[in-house]
């Protein structure tokens, strides 16, 4: 290869990189329609939460236990998603604790936090194949925000302790800081 044919070839893959950069990510259906799911989970969650929180924490921790499960039925039955929260320090060891694929997947996104990448932006979906045929599964990186450290922090009121030590006997979400990552909500449909 002489000098030119070489700048000819190098200026080629340097211009169909750029063109590869700045094609458009294709949208994903499946995607927006799990971010939507998510989004109503979420933001139903918060508003009782926040309500309950006015009047008490103890009140609070009720939500938490009874409305968190069933705002999940609630919205799952209605979307065709199954949807949930999980974590690698959960609470509610029965109901949240990861499966495989889950603690994989929480596992990179606490990579990619300690990377410096804004926990907002952390998510990842996968078509996977399981016992009843293929299901795309999606998960999205829950932040800590001010409020949750009342039942999640470094400082829980001891009404609140006794509360949880007498719900959740085998309790590890204490001890969080303010903008940690907390966990992520994981939602599946089946393909
Ligand atoms: C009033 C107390 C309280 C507050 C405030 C609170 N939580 Fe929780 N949190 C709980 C309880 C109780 C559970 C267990 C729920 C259950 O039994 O399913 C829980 C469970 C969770 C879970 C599911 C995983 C696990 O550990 O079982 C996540 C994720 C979570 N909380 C995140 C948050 C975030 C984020 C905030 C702030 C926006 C927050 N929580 C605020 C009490 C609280």
């Amino acid at each position: 290869m002489n000098k030119f044919t070489r700048f000819i070839t190098v200026s080629a893959l340097l211009t169909a990189g750029i063109a590869l950069a700045q094609e458009p990510t294709a949208v994903n259906p499946n995607v927006e329609e799990a971010k939507t799911v998510i989004k109503t989970f979420s933001m139903q969650l918060k508003s009782e939460l926040k309500a309950a929180l006015e009047e008490s924490p103890l009140k609070a921790i009720a939500v938490c236990k009874e409305r968190a499960p069933a705002i999940a039925t609630e919205v799952g039955n209605k979307t065709g998603w199954e949807v949930g929260r999980t974590t690698l320090k959960p609470r509610n060891t029965e109901l949240n604790t990861p499966d495989a694929w889950e603690r994989g997947v929480l596992t990179e996104f606490a990579k990619r936090h300690a990377a410096g990448e804004d926990i907002q932006t952390i998510a990842y979906g996968e078509v996977v194949t399981t016992d009843n045929g293929k299901a795309f599964r999606f998960m999205k990186a829950i932040p800590m925000v001010d409020i949750c450290l009342a039942c999640h922090g470094t400082e829980i009121a001891p009404e609140v302790v006794e509360s949880l030590d007498k719900n959740y006997p085998q309790d590890q979400a204490r001890g969080y800081q303010k903008d940690e990552l907390r966990g992520a909500f994981s939602v599946s449909k089946p393909l």
